[in-house]
C-alpha cells in the first residue's frame, strides 16, 4: 500500500507598515495589530526597521539589545535575535546601530534585498504573519521592507498633510514592483481618527476615491488609551480591554484575515 504523506505548506504573510510621513500610526498600528492577531491565535513576528527603535518600548523589551542592525551589518541570522515579546508574539528589535545601515555604501544594488534575504533564510516562514514598522521615510532601510513584504499598509492619518506623500510611496513601491518582477498587494488604514471633526471625514473620503478597494474596513479612532499604553510597556490590549482602540484593532485584524475593505 502506498502511504501519501501531505505536506503542510505554510506561507505567511510579510506586511511592511510604512508610511513617509512622520507620526500618522505606523508602531501603534504594527504593535497593536500584531498582539491582536497574536490574541486570534495567529503566529506573530514583528520587525522593527525603524532605527528609532520604538518598537522594543511599546513591547516593555530593553531597546539595547540587538536586533535587525546585526542582521543587515553582521550578517546575524534573524532566528539568532528573535525575541519571544507575548504569546504567539515574537519581536526582532531594530537594535542600536541600525541607522548605519541607511548610510551603507558597499554592497551595490543588493543592499537593497538583504532583509528579503535574512526572512528567506530564517524560520519566519513558518510565522502566518511577520508585520515590519518602517521608519518615516524612504531610505534603504523602507527598500528593503519593501523588497521583503508580499503586502504594503500605509496608515494614513486624519489631516491633509498625511496625503501629501502618498503617490511618491505608491510610486516607489511600482518601482520595486517591477525590478522584483512581482506584485506588492497595497492597503490603507485611516488611523487617529477623530469622528467630530469634518476635516477627517473628509481625508478618509479621498483616500477611499484614490484608492478604491484597497482601504480597510475599520476606522482606528483617536484614542488617548493608545497613547499612554507605550509608556507602560503595554500594548492596548495589555493595558485596557475595553476601549475604543483595542475594538478598532481587533476590528483591523478581523479586516486583515477576513480581507473586508470600506
Ligand atoms: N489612534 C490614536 N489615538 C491616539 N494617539 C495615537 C493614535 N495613534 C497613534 N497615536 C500617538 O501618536 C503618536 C505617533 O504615533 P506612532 O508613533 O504610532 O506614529 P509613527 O507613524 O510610527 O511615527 P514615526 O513616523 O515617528 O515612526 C504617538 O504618540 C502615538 O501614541
Ligand atoms: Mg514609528
Amino acid at each position: 500500500m502506498v502511504k501519501a504523506t501531505i505536506k503542510l505548506i505554510i506561507v505567511s504573510r510579510v506586511i511592511a507598515i510604512m508610511n513617509q510621513k512622520g507620526g500618522v500610526g505606523k508602531t501603534t498600528t504594527t504593535i497593536n495589530l500584531g498582539h491582536a492577531l497574536a490574541l486570534a491565535g495567529k503566529r506573530v513576528t514583528v520587525l522593527d526597521m525603524d532605527p528609532q527603535g520604538h518598537v522594543a518600548v511599546a513591547y516593555g523589551l530593553d531597546e539595547r539589545k540587538a536586533g535587525l542592525d546585526k542582521v543587515l551589518l553582521d550578517s546575524l541570522a534573524i532566528d539568532d535575535v528573535t525575541i519571544a515579546a507575548r504569546d504567539n508574539l515574537d519581536v526582532v528589535l531594530a537594535g542600536e546601530s541600525l541607522i548605519d545601515y541607511e548610510t551603507i555604501a558597499e554592497g551595490g544594488a543588493s543592499r537593497g534585498h538583504k532583509l528579503r534575504l535574512a526572512i528567506e533564510n530564517s524560520k519566519l516562514k513558518e510565522r502566518d504573519f511577520v508585520l515590519i514598522d518602517c521608519p518615516p521615510a524612504t531610505g534603504l532601510l523602507a527598500v528593503n521592507a519593501m523588497f521583503a513584504a508580499d503586502e504594503v499598509m500605509i496608515p494614513v492619518s486624519s489631516d491633509y498633510l498625511s496625503l501629501q506623500g502618498l503617490s511618491k510611496m505608491v510610486h516607489i513601491l511600482k518601482r520595486v514592483e517591477v525590478l522584483s518582477g512581482r506584485s506588492i498587494k497595497l492597503w490603507l488604514v485611516s488611523t487617529r481618527m477623530n469622528l467630530h471633526r469634518r476635516l477627517a471625514h473628509e481625508v478618509r473620503r479621498r483616500v477611499l476615491k484614490y484608492f478604491p478597494g484597497r482601504v480597510f474596513k475599520t476606522v482606528i479612532r483617536e484614542n488617548v488609551a493608545l497613547a499612554e499604553a507605550p509608556g507602560f510597556g503595554k500594548t492596548i490590549f495589555d493595558y485596557k480591554q475595553n476601549c475604543a482602540g483595542s475594538k478598532d484593532y481587533q476590528a483591523l485584524a478581523q479586516d486583515l484575515l477576513l480581507g473586508r475593505i470600506a
